[in-house]
């Protein structure tokens, strides 16, 4: 005789959204699509129920990789199941009282999904579905079967963005199909951070982290909204010349005398037949990033073409520039690169021929999204129009070239790279030797919620605030 499960589902009771997901029938059905929506909490609760309900069933669940499976999925369901079932590391399988079992999988790579040919199940969980591709997901899909009676059903957890968000798109937003495909096998069950009382409760910073991101990755991760990923890439960058002197609401400022004591960093983009890029940075005292200088070897008659210098030419003039310039000379620069640099199949590396010069540099973090998003919170501007980054008006292809740059058709949250990305790549290099938390939107007015306002009875425009700390001031000499 089979054993009866009994669990709980937690301390909490799912959101409206989330039992929506926990009653859907179809046999496809995604949930979310945005962040934050409790949807890896819905994976873990429908997955255990259905363990519990169906004795015998086989139910896979899936993540890119396993770190994210782990610390999603298995962690927690191993701790919420308890007695009722116990885990095997080695097959990383979770097996039931009552003969049920869930698998974890995961697909970093073609090659791991290769392992699963052979595997079947009745019920398939993709969370972070977006991030895989149609083909990995067709490879997945074609496990679920078998002849048992169970229901067969493939529950997908999404937000707009990732190599997936067109195949996902097109099935459960836009609804698009194609002849096998029955439209009536399709619901999407939309979730989005608002929706999730839970987190709401929690972190209430999250949600005002997400606000305070540039519109379209607004409207994608808080609203849920799939048609954004198009256009300009630095939306949020912003060049206003009446600006220049005040330094609010522009990131290109009058260059002014970089003051002793601020530290100087160099980020550099290697380019041959397209353009390399080297950037000169400074930190205030405040952590607030200025482009002091730039190196642009691209061409002026043709964009995106390189000067084709060797490299001993590029770091000896890279030399020249930090012991000559008045800004530079004699001072500690940390230098920062691509780490494709070090690279040394074909003799002696860039990096290598950069030291014979001097020129020093750490290896840069190239993970690309994380370092988009911290250029993105760099160029974020305060309540009184501040940003994290400046840049001085002599830097021009910076201010050329960042604004011609589109968002890949292709990998929704990434940049182009068939446009103009040198100066873009070694930026996101220098932000991410420096990594910021988000700058967040002001928080809500509580001085008219609060109590205390009754019985104070002054009008808030009556109270001054206090006076803002003197900026650095800009020293022009009258020329650039
Ligand atoms: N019904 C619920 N009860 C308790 N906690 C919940 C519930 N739904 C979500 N949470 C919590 O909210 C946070 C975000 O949920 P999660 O499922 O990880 O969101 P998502 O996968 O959509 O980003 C997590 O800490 C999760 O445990
Ligand atoms: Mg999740």
């Amino acid at each position: 005789m089979t054993k009866t499960c009994t669990i709980p589902l937690g301390d909490r009771a799912p959101s409206p959204k989330q039992t929506e997901f926990m009653r859907a029938g179809t046999k496809y059905v995604a949930f979310g699509g945005a962040r934050g929506g409790g949807k890896s909490w819905a994976v873990r609760a429908k997955a255990k129920l259905l363990a519990a309900y169906y004795p015998g069933i086989k139910i896979m669940i899936v993540r890119r990789t396993y770190p994210e499976l782990r610390a999603n999925h298995i962690n927690q369901l191993r701790a919420e199941t308890g007695d009722m079932a116990e885990y095997r590391e080695q097959t990383k399988e979770l097996t039931f009282i009552n003969g049920s079992v869930i698998l974890f999988r995961y697909a970093a790579n073609e090659k791991d999904l290769d392992k699963y040919q052979g595997t079947e199940c009745d019920v398939l969980f993709i969370d972070e579905a977006t991030q895989f591709t149609e083909e990995q997901y067709d490879k997945f899909k074609a496990c679920v079967r078998g002849v048992n009676g169970f229901p067969k059903r493939i529950y997908l957890t999404c937000n707009p963005g990732g190599i997936g968000h067109a195949w996902v798109k097109r099935l459960f937003v836009d609804r698009i199909y194609k002849d096998a495909e029955n439209p009536a096998d399709y619901a999407f069950i939309k979730s989005k951070v608002t929706d999730n009382p839970a987190l709401m409760d929690t972190n209430p910073d999250y949600i005002r982290q997400l606000e305070a991101l540039p519109p379209k990755l607004r409207k994608a991760w808080l609203d849920g909204d799939w048609d954004i990923f198009e256009g300009q890439f630095f939306e949020d960058f912003v060049d206003r010349p009446e600006q220049y002197q005040s330094r609010q609401w522009t990131h290109v400022i009058e260059p002014f005398e970089v003051p002793e004591g601020w530290t100087l960093y160099r980020s550099f983009d290697w380019g041959y037949a397209r353009p390399f890029s080297c950037g000169w940075w400074a930190i205030d005292f405040d952590g607030v990033a200025y482009r002091i200088l730039e190196l642009y070897g691209g061409r002026d008659d043709s964009p995106n073409e390189g000067l084709k210098w060797t490299a001993d030419r590029v770091f000896a003039e890279i030399h020249r520039i930090e012991t000559e310039h008045r800004w530079l000379k004699g001072r500690r620069i940390h230098g920062v690169a691509d780490p494709a640099i070090w690279n040394a199949e074909y003799g002696e590396s860039i990096a290598e021929t950069a030291a014979r010069h001097q020129v020093f540099f750490d290896k840069g973090d190239h993970e690309r999204l994380p370092g988009w998003m911290q250029v993105h919170y760099r160029l974020a501007f305060d309540e009184a129009g501040f940003p994290m980054m400046y840049i001085f008006k002599n830097c021009k292809a910076f201010i050329r070239t960042m604004p011609l740059l589109q968002y890949d058709e292709h990998k929704p949250e990434d940049l182009d790279t068939d446009g103009e990305d040198h100066v873009a790549d070694e930026v996101r290099y220098f932000c991410m030797a420096r990594p910021i938390k988000p700058r967040m939107t002001p928080p809500p007015d509580t001085y008219r919620h609060s109590p205390m306002f009754v019985n104070l009875d002054i009008p808030k425009e009556d109270i001054i605030a206090k006076p803002r700390r003197k900026r650095v001031e800009v020293i022009t000499h009258g020329k650039e």
